[in-house]
């Protein structure tokens, strides 16, 4: 049984996601063991809670030091033991010591076709913008495993989304959540769950 931290800060619908998937049989071999936010408003924690999920906030700002907060965020996060980590909308940076305790056994969702919109300042409703600013006619998701880049890791699955006529970035986000994040996301965590994913050369190669 493959055991998850998900790490969300906001309105956590891929957590949602992810706990349907669970629930339905499409992700087999899995159990969220703990949600854990930097925000403690924020929805995904209802959501843990709802469905009886250990859930905590931890935040950098109340620490008196980046340093200070990393040190505690990797030990709450050892403390539960898991066996991967899912980055679910959290923007927070996570810490290069976490990143190397955990080298391929953190993913990532980003709501587009890496490399494009991709790196630093493509977060949120930003990534739409720019992909509707190109005026590109396919964005859609990715999920890539966690490496010291930003949206740079090796990528495990991607799905194409049509750009449509009258799109506004809100629209767009929409249908990328609904289309692409929503199915790659629980759909990469069953195959790491049935140890079909090997990395191998730096690329995810699923079997
Ligand atoms: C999603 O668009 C995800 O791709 C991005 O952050 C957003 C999180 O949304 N990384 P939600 O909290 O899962 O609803």
């Amino acid at each position: 049984m493959l055991k998850i931290a998900v790490l969300v800060s906001g309105g956590g619908t891929n957590l949602q996601a992810v706990i349907d998937a669970i629930a339905d049989g499409t992700i087999a071999n899995a159990k969220i063991e703990a949600v854990i936010s930097n925000n403690k408003n924020a929805y995904a924690l209802k959501r843990a809670e709802n469905h009886g999920i250990k859930n905590i906030c931890i935040s950098p700002k109340d620490f008196e030091s980046r340093e200070a907060f990393n040190r505690e965020f990797l030990l709450k996060l050892n403390s539960y033991q898991v066996d991967l980590v899912v980055l679910a909308g959290f923007l927070v940076v996570i810490p290069p010591e976490m990143i190397a305790a955990y080298k391929n056994r953190i993913i990532n969702i980003h709501p587009s076709l890496i490399p494009s919109f991709c790196g630093t300042g493509f977060y949120g409703l930003k990534v739409h913008e720019g992909a509707l600013a190109r005026g590109v006619k396919l964005t859609g998701a990715t999920v890539h495993f966690v490496d010291e880049g930003t949206d740079t890791g090796p990528i495990l699955l991607q799905k194409a989304v049509a750009v449509k006529e009258g799109d506004t970035p809100e629209i767009l986000q929409r249908r990328v959540m609904e289309e692409a994040e929503w199915k790659i996301l629980p759909e990469a965590i069953h195959l790491i769950a049935n140890g079909r994913i090997a990395v191998e050369d730096g690329k995810a190669v699923v079997r």
